[in-house]
């Protein structure tokens, strides 16, 4: 078992760097094979919607959906567990009692419908919320510093497959000062690899071309969609804290969606990240193979 693990992350390890040289991307081939056959043979191409094609080229759409409202509501409602205020990690999540949770949830899930019915058109597939995580980061020293990561503060792409989905709500107005989500749309990496010598995670040059990085400022309530796994990103670091909510889609036809359709809302603020992994992050190329015939039989079903 051990051993099998072991060369598991050898081939892994193997397999991220190939995808570095050849494919400028930071996934193990395998993903990257998955997310090339899906984004030209299963995701609708007829794009009518501005939204949609901003998030099929780029990686990255800021909404026309603001949940400045319902934020404003229930921001004075969230606190910090004590046992979470022990975290260490600059990162604490945020609570809300579970009615909160449930009248919250249920206006979130309101405003986002239209999306979710925009997204299943796009991935011509079931797409589901499945994590709600509203977190505060904080100041962290030396953030140049390859070698410490505190909060995902360095360029990567998130090692999953392009079914797996994130938005950002802002909690409160960020700027600049307040360290944005900076990410790299798909168009600008090439020269982002050129300009930041992108080698890894912990081997690049910080001071790359600036111009190439989108950061996600804006105000209280805003939303910005990304495709985590295949857009480089990185947190940036605010001078004192920034607030979010980050929710998890998945894509994955309902019959195979246990574990990631949530029915109950307050459950949706457990930390669902093992059934999330377990769907969009498989181990071994004949799961991505199988993912894939699933996809499209679902797509085929649905025409
Ligand atoms: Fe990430």
């Amino acid at each position: 078992m051990k051993s099998g693990l072991g060369l598991h992350k050898i081939f892994n390890y193997i397999s991220r760097k190939l995808s570095l040289i050849i494919f400028n991307q930071r996934l193990p081939l395998g993903y990257i094979m998955f997310n090339t056959i899906y984004k030209k043979y299963i995701v609708n191409k007829k794009i009518e919607d501005d939204e949609i094609l901003k998030f099929h080229n780029s990686g990255v759409v800021k909404l026309n959906i603001n949940l400045k409202n319902e934020i404003e509501e229930y921001k004075d409602k969230l606190f910090i567990k004590e046992e979470d205020k022990e975290d260490t990690s600059k990162r604490v999540k945020f609570s809300l009692n579970n009615q909160d949770k449930k009248d919250f949830v249920k206006k979130v899930k309101k405003k986002l419908t239209p999306l979710i019915y925009k997204l299943e058109n796009y991935f011509n597939c079931d797409v589901f919320i499945s994590d709600i995580l509203p977190f505060r980061i904080y100041h962290i020293e030396d953030q140049n510093n390859l070698e410490k990561e505190a909060y995902a503060n360095h360029f990567h792409q998130d090692g999953y497959l392009m079914i797996y989905n994130k938005i950002f709500i802002n909690l409160m107005d960020i700027n600049d000062e307040d360290g944005p989500l900076q990410i790299i749309p798909i168009e600008n990496k090439k020269k982002f690899f050129k300009s930041f010598k992108y080698k890894d995670r912990n081997n690049y040059n910080v001071f790359g071309d600036q111009n190439l990085i989108y950061k996600n400022s804006g105000t209280i309530g805003e939303c910005c969609l990304f495709s985590s796994p295949q857009v480089f990103h990185r947190a940036g670091v605010p001078k004192t804290y920034r607030d979010l909510i980050q929710i998890i889609l998945v894509t994955i036809p309902k019959k195979y969606s246990a574990g990631v359709y949530i029915k109950d809302e307050v459950e949706l603020f457990k930390g669902n990240e093992k059934n999330i992994m377990k769907i969009s992050k498989p181990y071994s190329l004949i799961s991505i193979l199988k993912l894939l015939i699933i996809f499209f039989q679902r797509k085929s079903n649905k025409s």
